[in-house]
Order: C-alpha cells, then structure tokens, then sequence
C-alpha cells in the first residue's frame, strides 16, 4: 500500500455503528449531510428521446456538456457576479471531485492547504491523498501566522460545513489581502451558497479573480447528491490544468446525469426558495427542541452541536449513548483535531417528524446525565 493510501482516514462511523447495531427499532440518520426533499429536476421526468442516442451514449467532452456549460456561465455571471466565460468552467463529478483536481493542480507533493477549521471532513483526506499536508488554523486572524514557504493554498467554505459560519464581506477582504500578499491560491468551496437565511452569499472570487477556485455542487443545491456532478470555477491556466485531471481521472461526467443538473440549474428558482424556507424552519426547530447548545448558524444544513457540558473535550461517549438509541451525529473528531467537544448534527437529511424523535432521542440522553 502507499503511504496515501494508507494516511486518508477511514469512515468515523464505524466504532457509533457498533452501538447502533444494538438498537432494534428506526435508525434516524442525521450524521450525514443530504436532504429529504425530492430532487429539483428528476431523472424519469426528462423527456430523453429528445436527446440524440450519440450526445447521451458516445465519450462525451472531458470539460462538461456544452448546454451545461453555457448554463453554468450564465448563472455564474448573473448570481455570483463573476465575469467568466465557458473557458474558466470545468464540470466534475461533484463537488468532491472537483477539490480533488484543484489541490492537484495547484499543490505539490510537500506543500501546505491551510484548513478554515472546523473543516469539511474529505478536504483533510483530499490533501493527504495528494501527499499534501493540510494545517488547521481555527480563525482567520490565525491565518498569517500558518503560513510558510511551502504554503501553496488556503481552503474556506461558506457558508461553512459544519458549523454554518459565513464569510462576510470584511472577511473576504482580510482573506484576499492575506493571499495576495504572500501570493497564494484561494480554494473558495461554495456548495451551500443557496442556503443562507441571514446573510447573503459571498462569492470569493468575485473579490479575486486571478487567485480564486471556486466549487458549487448540484448535490447541495438541488437536492442531487447521488447523480454526482459538480463544477468549478477558475482562472484559465487552472481550468487548463484541471481539465487534463479531469481526463485522466474519469473523461467526462456521465452526460445523462449532466442533463438532469441542467433541468435543475434551468428551471429549479422555485425548488431553491421552498428548499430555502424548508431548511430555515427545520433549523429553528431543531434548534429550539435540542437541549445540547450550539450557535445559530447562518447558512448551511447542520447545527454545530458543544456537548462539552456532558462530556468535556471529547463527546465520543455521549454520541455513543445516542447511536444506541437509533440515532447518529457526525463526531467533532472528523472536522478537526481541536473541535472533539463538538457534534455535528443534519438538520435537512430527515423530515420534520424524524427529526423531532431524533433530537428527543438525544434529549433523553443527555436527562440521563447527572
Ligand atoms: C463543504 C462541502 N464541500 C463539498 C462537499 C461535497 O459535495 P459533492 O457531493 O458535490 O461532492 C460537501 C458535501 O457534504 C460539503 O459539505
């Protein structure tokens, strides 16, 4: 095995389900971040005969289906301000992907991503597959300080997974400042952009153009997390270098499935607003029910959940006791080595009712506490 192979951190789950497997009754999964909403463009409602059978079953462009293409420039220049053109456009098989390319197009074997921490989980293992090493800095104003001579990029996401935090504007521009000064890239991961119910969404590289990869994910958006197909924006000479990863990693995104993130990103303004108000009400709600604190996130699908007050800096036994009664919650371990104390916990992933006897699941719990 390589060394790669054997650093990426396997799944956090494994040692909660062990307790989980002890519950007999509903598992009420609000670990893992998807929704219960049906997708904003299904796959049986698209008419494919219209598609000729070589546009859908011949190799199609490693860059992304043209339509797809010309959609994501038009959104991009209209909602995110960003003066792009198909050229700077790379499709990619989510999000996920799409990270995947950027550090290796931009980092080599030694260098430094430094992490806005809490992180999301695959970002850490993303660099360490790419023998790149990922620094955690839990504030921007630690940022400078991270930075060495083998610093090459520095990774946020807002709205944030797991806590929901938001960039604001003066914080674009503290980021900004910092990178161009020491000259380094921007990997902006905007896959939650839709979902923010205060503030309103920031795109980094509207800021920074000439330094900024930016990703966006039909998963998140639009309720299509299983058909795989995300994007990213970048200056050419990374779309250049992205494009050639694409190729050599997977060709081109299935077509099909490209052509339902088109319906979705065409005709999906009404799912985004009822999807939007869903999740603000399923967030107050659980908010409000949950006895464990956390601070009200902005933007995002999670509440960022402190249980230090049951059990100090590591909650692991407090969410094995959840997990034996039915109900998972993504441990703090998985998003940083500083932030144990924490859970993360889905508020979009299950339908109100499940969510209230998921949360009266871990209220339970922690009444047992002394
Ligand atoms: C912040 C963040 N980035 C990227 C991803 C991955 O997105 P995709 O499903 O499009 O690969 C997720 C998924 O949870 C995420 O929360």
């Amino acid at each position: 095995m390589s060394t790669s192979g054997k650093a990426v951190p396997a799944s956090i789950f494994a040692r909660l389900r062990e307790h989980l497997a002890r519950f007999p009754g509903d598992f009420i999964p609000l670990q893992i971040g998807d929704t219960h909403l049906a997708p904003a463009q299904a796959l049986h409602e698209i008419d494919w005969a219209a598609m000729a059978p070589a546009e859908l079953y011949t190799y199609g462009t490693p860059a992304g289906w043209d339509a797809l293409v010309g959609a994501i420039v038009d959104k991009a220049r209209t909602k995110n301000q960003l003066d792009v053109t198909a050229a700077n456009v790379q499709v990619t098989v989510g999000t996920t992907h799409a990270l995947h390319c950027a550090v290796q197009g931009l980092c080599d074997p030694g260098d430094e991503l430094i992490l806005m921490t809490p992180h999301w989980p695959l970002i850490r293992g993303i660099a360490i597959s790419h023998h790149v090493t990922p620094i955690e800095v839990l504030a921007l104003a630690q940022v400078e300080q991270a930075i060495t001579p083998r610093t090459s990029a520095i990774y946020v996401a807002s709205p944030n997974n797991p806590d929901g935090a938001m960039l604001t504007s003066a914080m674009v521009d503290e980021l900004v400042q910092i990178a161009r000064a020491h000259d380094l890239w921007i990997i902006s991961d905007e896959v939650y952009e839709d979902y923010t119910y205060e503030l309103p969404h920031l795109s980094v590289a509207a800021c920074a153009p000439e330094r900024t990869i930016t990703t966006f994910s039909f998963a998140k958006s639009y309720a299509q997390a299983g058909l795989r197909v995300g994007y990213a924006l970048a200056p050419e000479a990374v779309t250049v270098a992205m494009r050639k990863l694409v190729n050599h990693s997977v060709y081109n995104v299935p077509v099909a499935m490209q052509r339902a993130a088109f319906g979705a990103l065409r005709n999906g303004a009404g799912f985004l607003a009822s999807a939007r108000d869903r999740y603000r009400a399923a967030r107050d709600r659980a908010r409000a029910r949950l006895l464990a604190p956390s601070v009200m996130p902005p933007g995002g699908a999670y509440l960022w959940v402190d249980f230090s007050r049951w059990s100090g800096a590591d909650c692991m036994p407090v969410l094995e006791k959840i997990a034996a009664q039915g109900v998972l919650v993504a441990p703090g371990s998985a998003f940083g080595d500083e932030v144990k104390s924490h859970a993360r916990l889905c508020f979009t992933g299950v339908d109100e009712r499940r969510l209230d006897e998921g949360i009266d699941r871990i209220n339970g719990v922690l009444a047992s506490y002394p």
